[in-house]
């Protein structure tokens, strides 16, 4: 994957919804029981049992995935949101005093080592649940430029820490792992 400091989203809007049709067409879901290995675009996923469904895992591609991206995922039929931070989203994360957040988290602490610029999260706003916006190419960002749920006016930072309305917490990490560079398992 390029790193973010060798590449730059030099591309138009028009680009950049193609490569946002490609990302989403890419991202696949794996079902990973008994053996039963399954590729399936998102769009035309098939009902699994709960037994399945409880076991799955989500593996996406990321490689297609530049600075100041996000895609929108699915994990066990709730979205997830992959996003590639850029410095500058890194370095506000940063700057924020921990100490001083509702829900007091580093953007380390919700990253990978080796991977702090791919910050997934449950795309679950954890006042009740609405899908925030902001992952999608021109959603609303809100007030601190990571996600905002328009249900009752949530607004998460970059790190997807809550910053400001009714939601406890910040948006759920999921357990996940880099098979390699590019590519991410959840659950
Ligand atoms: S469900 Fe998101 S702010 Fe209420």
């Amino acid at each position: 994957m390029a790193s973010s400091t060798d590449t730059t989203p030099t591309d138009t809007a028009a680009d950049g919804v193609r490569r946002r049709d490609f990302i989403e067409i890419a991202a696949v879901a794996t079902a990973g029981v008994g053996g039963i290995f399954a590729l399936l675009p998102l769009v035309s996923q098939m009902a699994p049992s709960k037994d399945v469904l409880a076991a799955s895992t989500t593996e996406l591609d990321i490689s297609a995935l530049e600075p100041g991206q996000a895609i929108k995922a699915e994990f066990r039929k709730q979205p997830v949101f992959v996003r590639y931070l850029t410095d500058a989203e890194i370095a506000e994360a940063n700057a924020v005093d921990v100490g001083s957040l509702r829900d007091a988290q580093t953007l380390a602490e919700r990253t990978q080592p080796g991977h702090e610029h791919i910050l997934v999260v449950m795309g679950v706003c954890t006042h009740l649940g609405c899908v925030p916006l902001g992952a999608a190419e021109g959603e609303v960002k809100g007030e601190y430029g990571g996600y905002f749920c328009p249900c009752h006016g949530s607004h998460y930072d970059t790190a997807a820490r809550i910053r400001k309305g009714p939601a406890p917490t910040n948006l759920e990490v999921p357990e996940y792992t880099f098979t390699s560079d590019t590519t991410i398992v959840i659950g």
